[in-house]
């Protein structure tokens, strides 16, 4: 049995976090700033799978994602300036990002694991009822992605404030919400949070891994959860979105 641990970033990670996603290019996964990294780290939403299987001294990381705060920089400001005051400026936007698995450890449903972490993350932090925009942006071309969004319950979303999110970095000169970027917009509906949290409660997961045609391969792994947020003694209540 493989055994895989999902546990929030430290600072120390930060050097590796930057290996991981430099020696594992992927056109869909949008370049970010340090910065937005280690602010992802110190506010505790960054979320790396090690496997501890390896016999190594360093446990491999074979997956990340995060949570990232939009609203930095000069963009978000000027939104208001220019389009004039929306309801929706007022609340707290979040942007689940950074995801990458490297192929050895795709479809173990970790993509969907990372995001019920990050959503329950939300809830617990009680940002999910002050009303937080969770939202994720996707390559075009990207179908996977896609459809693990929308099967998680996010649904396309046509932000008109899109371009002040942040700047693609992915597209040299349009930003988001230009019609020529390479990007498209989820929202998360938080009507869907059950769904999600549920895997949450359970304690470790256990996954067949299959492979891109859904076939067993005969490989069978433990997930390990070792989040801080999950040992919070009403978890159970602040994961819960009804009653
Ligand atoms: C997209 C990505 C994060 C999905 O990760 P993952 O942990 O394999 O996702 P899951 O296991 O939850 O789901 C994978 C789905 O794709 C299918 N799939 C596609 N290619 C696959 C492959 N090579 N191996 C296994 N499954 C594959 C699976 O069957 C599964 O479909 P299902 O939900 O209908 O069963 C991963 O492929 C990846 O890192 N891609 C490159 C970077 C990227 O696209 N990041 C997302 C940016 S928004």
């Amino acid at each position: 049995m493989n055994i895989l641990s999902l546990r929030m970033a430290h600072q120390r990670d930060c050097d590796r976090i930057e290996a991981f996603y430099s020696s594992n290019p992927d056109p869909n996964v949008a370049k970010r700033d340090v910065s937005d990294i280690i602010e992802s780290i110190d506010d505790g939403r960054f979320f790396v799978i090690q496997s501890l299987t390896e016999r190594t001294d360093t446990k491999p990381i074979v997956a990340a994602s995060a949570i990232f705060d939009p609203e930095q920089g000069p963009y978000w400001q000027a939104a208001e300036e220019i389009l004039g005051r929306h309801s929706e400026h007022d609340r707290p936007h979040r942007e689940l990002g950074g995801s990458l698995v490297l192929p050895a450890y795709r479809g173990l449903g970790l993509h969907k694991i990372l995001l019920a972490v990050r959503l329950g993350f939300l809830k617990v932090n009680g940002e999910i009822d002050a009303g937080a925009i969770v939202y994720s942006t996707v390559t075009q071309a990207n179908e996977v992605s896609a459809k693990n969004q929308m099967k998680a319950g996010m649904e396309a979303w046509d932000c008109h404030y899109a371009a002040f999110l942040k700047p693609c970095a992915a597209c040299a000169e349009p930003r988001y919400g230009n019609t020529n970027c390479c990007k498209v917009f989820f929202k998360f509906d938080t009507a869907n949070l059950d769904k999600h949290t549920k895997l949450l409660l359970q304690g470790d997961i256990q996954r067949e891994k299959r492979d891109a045609s859904k076939r067993p391969t005969g490989e069978s792994f433990r997930i390990v959860l070792d989040l801080p947020f999950l040992d919070d003694p009403d978890r159970d209540r602040l994961l819960a979105t009804r009653g």
